[in-house]
């Protein structure tokens, strides 16, 4: 097998992101890998795109004192499903000692294969609280936790950052993390004053990459096939994180290996494959979490399945007034048979890409 586990990927265009990797001590089937999304890489959805190819997927993220509290819906949420592997936890805080017990316990609990801290999340009630973006604001308490966590876990120990708050820190930063332990860093390449309208900055990830002493993870802006490639390649970064790109569509993962292994990422999938994987998707939630929160759920990841499929709007409201699995199953099967007199499509060919 071909392992690289260096800097200066810059092997033939395209075909690398299909190659396997040994990202801090972790061996990677290909280079793919899906991001943590809170209330979204739940069990059903990774074990989705993990099905369609992306070789790592990130659980949502968890608060480590909810862990230790005992907090049942926060362990609910730490566990693996059946057979995952590697499974792997991403945990927000920012007190070192809270973040290493919290660790400890998902290692041994749960099994997970490494441990990554949460250093980007933007949201108001969690910066407030000193933690996920906060940290880029405290470059020695960021060395600290991962050295604390890493003393006490047998397993790597990873963290994901943003570029910085509003100045470009990340290159510092990444050396002071891998000082302090870091098995690896995924970057995603945008300051945490920027919004997502603002494009992902992978000149200044490649910079990042450039003078980074340990493996760097590019985030940012992979929607389509080919983008995971360009980033790679753009970039020089080790692996690639894709985050808005694999809502409702973790075909993105088999399209971009596709595409890296024969220079095609085939055909989207047509409406009846979307249709049967999101009710596949439903009932994966549901034998997790029961009917009603799955129906709940499905609201939103039927809105990102429908996305760009014709007539899909009514479908979308439909969705927000069903109560059950064979509600949302008469709904999404009805729509593919009135899709050919809509459209004169049918259930084949039709989907964004
Ligand atoms: C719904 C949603 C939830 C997210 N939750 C987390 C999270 O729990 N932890 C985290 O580190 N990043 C989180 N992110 C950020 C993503 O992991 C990723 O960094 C970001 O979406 C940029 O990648 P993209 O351009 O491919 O979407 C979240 C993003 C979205 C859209």
């Amino acid at each position: 097998m071909n392992l690289d586990s260096g800097r200066g990927n810059r092997g033939p265009a395209s075909a690398l992101i299909a190659a396997p990797i040994e990202l801090g001590g972790l061996l990677l089937a290909n280079r793919l890998v899906s991001a943590p999304m809170a209330g979204v890489s739940d069990r059903a959805f990774r074990r989705l795109v993990r099905e369609s190819g992306a070789a790592l997927a990130f659980p949502e993220m968890v608060s480590d004192k909810a862990l230790l509290f005992g907090n049942e819906k926060t362990q609910a949420m730490a566990r693996p499903y059946p057979g995952e592997d590697p499974f792997v936890l991403q945990l927000l805080g920012r007190e070192p000692d809270t973040l290493a017990a919290a660790a400890r316990l998902v290692v041994e609990r749960f099994g997970a294969r490494m441990v990554d801290v949460n250093m980007g999340c933007p949201a108001p009630k969690v910066v407030r609280n000193g933690e996920g973006a906060a940290l880029l604001r405290d470059p020695s308490l960021c060395a600290a936790i991962i050295e604390r966590v890493s003393r006490v876990v047998p397993v790597p120990v990873s963290c994901k950052i943003r570029l910085g708050w509003e100045e470009p820190i990340a290159a510092r930063l990444v050396k002071t993390l891998a000082e302090a332990g870091a098995a690896f860093v995924t970057v995603h390449a945008r300051l945490k004053t920027d919004s997502y309208s603002t494009p992902a900055d992978w000149s200044a990830l490649a910079e990042v990459v450039a003078s980074s002493p340990i493996p760097v993870v590019g985030n940012g802006d992979v929607l389509r096939p080919g983008d995971a490639s360009r980033l790679l390649l753009e970039t020089g970064c080790q692996a690639v994180m894709v985050g808005r790109g694999c809502l409702g569509n973790p075909w993105i993962f088999e399209r971009a290996l596709r595409l890296a292994r024969t220079g095609d990422p085939g055909p989207p999938p047509g409406p009846s494959e979307v249709v049967e994987t999101a009710l596949r998707h439903l009932a994966l939630t549901a034998a997790d979490k029961g009917e009603p929160r799955a129906v709940l759920e499905m609201r939103k990841h039927g809105a990102w399945y429908l996305r760009g499929l014709p007539g899909a709007s009514a479908v979308r409201a439909s969705l927000m007034r069903a109560r059950t699995v064979a509600e949302v199953t008469a709904l999404l099967r009805g729509y593919l048979e009135i899709l050919p007199r809509e459209s004169g499509l049918g259930g084949g060919r039709f989907r964004r890409d």
